[in-house]
């Protein structure tokens, strides 16, 4: 078998042309080629991927995988937060938090508004997270109570708790507001918990994919195994 690259790598060959704010732009190829003598013969292998090479945006546990035993290893360990991003002006922030989601094996992904979204930040990282719709925020609540989910509207808006010393709910759905308009009044009644992070500057707010990204980070501190990371 070849050497593993560095698995925090990015594989998707982007060209300069291609690339975006959030991606790192290099024509090296990354991961791996074709398998080197014997095939093994575990089912969760991919010939395909063995034949050629495993480039994929995937850490290297799971080089030459196929794509839903991937998944099925995921499923098994998820956290039990789910992220919910509103969508009725097509945020273009929701590659990010699904990318960032991914990262911290989050339960699910749920968009709320329009169903479309800009895939390009996500890194194809939304073939290996459950993303799902919901047309309004009640749908989206509707779901949250069924599950015994407490929804986590995250905002800086009077009244919100500072996310630095509020304890998050393990079974969660943290609830992020779109850019220019923020959370709507909608989602912040539905909320059993506001949280906002602190700010020291002079803008009113912080891009919605960063906020979501600190607020997944303070659940993985409070509630996360850090000995299963990576
Ligand atoms: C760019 S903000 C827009 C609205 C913001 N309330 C304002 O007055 O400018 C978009 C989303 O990012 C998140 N966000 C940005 N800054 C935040 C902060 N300091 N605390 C909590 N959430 C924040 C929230 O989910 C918010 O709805």
């Amino acid at each position: 078998m070849p050497a593993p690259s560095d698995p925090h790598a990015e594989t998707a060959v982007a060209t300069e042309a291609e690339g975006g704010p959030t991606e790192w732009i290099t024509r090296e190829e990354v991961g791996v080629g074709p398998w080197e003598g014997p095939w093994p013969t575990d089912e969760r292998y991919d010939p395909e991927l063995l034949e050629n090479g495993d480039r994929r945006n995937v850490v290297d546990a799971y080089r030459y995988w196929r794509r839903p035993a991937i998944v099925a290893d995921v499923d098994a360990r998820r956290h039990p937060f789910h992220v919910a991003i509103e969508n009725f002006q097509h945020d273009h922030n929701i590659g990010t938090v699904v990318r960032t989601a991914n990262a911290f094996a989050a339960a699910a992904v749920h968009i709320v508004g329009r169903r479309r979204w800009n895939r390009r930040g996500a890194m194809v990282t939304d073939r290996y997270q459950h993303v799902e719709h919901h047309a309004d925020v009640a749908t989206l609540t509707e779901y949250a109570t069924e599950r015994g989910l407490a929804v986590v509207a995250v905002d800086n808006t009077p009244g919100s708790r500072p996310v630095e010393t509020a304890e998050l709910p393990r079974d969660c759905v943290l609830l992020f507001g779109q850019e220019g308009p923020g959370l709507s009044a909608e989602a912040q009644q539905a909320a059993a918990l506001v949280v906002s992070i602190a700010q020291f500057g002079t803008t009113r707010s912080i891009n919605a994919g960063v906020a979501a990204g600190i607020v997944m980070h303070t659940w993985i501190r409070q509630h996360a195994d850090l000995s299963t990371s990576w």
